[in-house]
């Protein structure tokens, strides 16, 4: 039997079967694919969740090498939306049946900023029970994580980038603000708290091997999370990580590398929520049916306005599924060429994290 069918046979992967798995070739990719595919069909059915992502500010205390908001970037013009702004988005998602809302921002650990998040959850609580609720705002204090839970948050998602702790602080500083073990400890504090835990790693970064991709989703799967947002790296121009760009593989071998990532991360982990993500998007918007048939089930369209979306400037091009409802009406389309349909129902809570509570 070709090896790759045979390690697909397997319960468990090991590191090895893994990095094996990252160099399949074309024809095995397929296999792999398939494998993905019909695992979700089995745990999550052949549904796509929608989550509204509003990124709330770009104000951030860290300097990330690679992100184009990193504090010392003096290009980006900062924002922060207000909070009855905030509160109308929010009403515009619940109005137009999105189940489900993520607020997204920089590390902005004010107390202003703190409260400014706490109203919103209650405001969405208060319009409508049923919405859920993802915050994806950085490393933040005990205290905060627990605020916001209580103020109805049930989600939570902080992705750890890279789980090599060297290449860790490759990408970022090496000072407390950017520390490898704080913000492993703030995933688990997450966990504890009870959110539903997302982490996810970029994929393509200079000096990234298989090998570390291979221990990225043996690190996701020990930690037992419940949802995962992974996507290619993008190279933005003023950025310390840039000075690279030339040792960089080209994107679309990068975009491809994550398709295989949510595949095998799928078949590692049955029924937790696989995003596609906004980077994926950014390469090229086929890419995101192109995930959804490899195992992701979550797509979210952007709604932040576009004057303050400009200006949340990750990575070079950034774009991302719209929210307007010609962009929703092609998505459906394409979605339904590989008999998949959005459900506009249900909060597409983790089943993962649901299984677990049982
Ligand atoms: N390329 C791809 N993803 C990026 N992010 C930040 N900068 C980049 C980049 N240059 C991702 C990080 C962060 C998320 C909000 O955006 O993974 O956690």
């Amino acid at each position: 039997m070709n090896v790759v069918k045979s390690i697909l046979t397997k319960t468990n992967f090991s590191k090895d079967d893994i990095i094996r798995l990252l160099k399949a070739n074309e024809d095995e990719k397929q296999i792999i694919f398939k494998k993905a595919f019909n695992i979700k069909e089995k745990y999550c059915k052949n549904k796509v969740y929608l989550r509204a992502l509003i990124e709330v500010s770009n104000i951030c205390k860290k300097d990330c090498f690679y992100c184009g908001i990193r504090k010392s970037n003096p290009k980006t013009v900062r924002y922060e939306i207000p909070i009855q702004k905030i509160k109308d988005l929010i009403g515009f998602a619940y109005a137009n049946n999105y189940s489900s809302v993520v607020l997204q921002s920089g590390e902005n650990a004010g107390k202003g900023f703190c409260k400014k998040i706490t109203e919103a959850l209650m405001y969405t609580k208060q319009i409508n029970r049923q919405t859920g609720i993802t915050l994806s705002c950085g490393e933040q204090t005990t205290d905060t994580y627990q605020q916001w839970f209580d103020a109805g948050a049930e989600r939570y998602l902080l992705r750890i980038e890279t789980s090599n702790r060297e290449l860790y602080h490759k990408i970022h500083p090496v000072d407390t603000k950017h520390c490898f073990e704080r913000r492993i400890e703030a995933l688990k504090t997450i966990k504890k708290i009870g959110y539903q835990t997302g982490t996810g790693v970029m994929i393509g970064l200079p000096f990234q091997t298989v090998e570390d991709l291979a221990a990225d989703l043996l690190f996701m799967q020990n930690l037992d999370i419940d949802m995962c947002g992974m996507g290619p790296y993008i190279e933005h121009n003023d950025t310390p990580l840039y000075r690279y760009h030339e040792m960089l593989e080209p994107v679309q071998q990068r975009a491809g590398q994550t398709l295989l990532m949510i595949a095998l991360l799928r078949i590692m982990m049955k029924d937790i929520n696989i995003a596609a993500t906004t980077a994926l998007h950014t390469i090229d918007k086929k890419n995101i049916t192109q995930a959804i048939y490899c195992g992701a089930n979550i797509i979210m369209p952007n709604i932040t306005p576009l004057k303050y979306r400009e200006n949340y400037f990750l990575y070079k091009n950034k774009h991302s599924v719209n929210s307007v409802d010609y962009h929703l009406e092609n998505l459906k389309n394409e979605l339904n060429n590989i008999d998949h349909i959005i459900d506009y129902q249900s909060l597409g809570n983790s089943i993962h994290y649901l299984r677990k509570l049982k």
